[in-house]
């Protein structure tokens, strides 16, 4: 499974890949508008720390200004994926990317209908947004499990990139279930290495490695 980070901040970019884990990275206008800094500004900069996938959201709602901005962020580098909302005018705009090379990922998934629509549309990936599914009481693994069967059924090409992950557990859940990538915010990254009992065995380790004769 694929790790990308789901920040805008380029300090938790540098951190997490100096990890090494990162391959790719997800931002959003709100993650965005949290920097102060311009769009391009901080994708360009994105794309100089990380060789992978960069999701830029388009912020037009029509489809016209949808495949405006999308030729703006196809030119600004390779890695660039054009992030369209999950809506009849994203979904216009994502047929018409596939048909022009423009990677898409398609956001704000919250029905496996729904994203049986984007991977029609010729999807690069889909985002179902998990957390805030879970957030209703609603079960937000139960639609990537949808998500994945659906899409292994009639072997689409789209791949499943779980979003709006809250713990790592939606980690654990999303590589059980054959998730193709997770986008992970910075604090569940650094969770994920994190158990006692290894702290607690490690703090024995060196413990005990002073009474080894030298
Ligand atoms: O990439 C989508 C993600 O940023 C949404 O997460 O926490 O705002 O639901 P959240």
């Amino acid at each position: 499974m694929k790790f990308f980070i789901d920040t805008a901040d380029l300090a938790e970019i540098r951190e997490a890949v100096d990890m090494g884990l990162i391959d790719g990275v997800t931002t959003n206008p709100s993650l965005v508008a949290k920097t102060g800094r311009k769009y391009r500004d901080v994708i360009e900069e994105i794309c100089g720390l990380v060789d992978g996938p960069i999701s830029a959201e388009v912020l037009s709602i029509d489809y016209e200004g949808m495949m405006k901005e999308a030729r703006v962020w196809a030119k600004v580098h390779a890695n660039v994926v054009v992030k369209l909302p999950l809506t009849l005018d994203g979904l216009k705009a994502t047929r018409a990317c596939t048909q022009a090379g423009i990677k898409t990922n398609v956001t704000l998934c919250f029905s496996a209908n729904q994203a049986l629509l984007a991977a029609k549309a010729g999807a690069t990936f889909i985002s179902p947004f998990v957390g805030r599914l879970d957030d209703i009481s609603d079960d937000g693994m139960q639609l990537i499990e949808d998500i994945v069967n659906i899409y292994n059924n009639y072997h689409f090409d789209t791949e499943v990139l779980v979003a709006s992950v809250r713990h790592p557990i939606h980690v654990h859940q999303a590589a059980l279930l054959g998730a193709d990538v997770c986008t992970i915010p910075f604090k569940v990254i650094a969770q994920l290495a994190k158990h006692p009992l290894t702290d607690a065995g490690l703090a024995k380790f060196v413990e005990d490695a002073k009474k080894i004769p030298q």
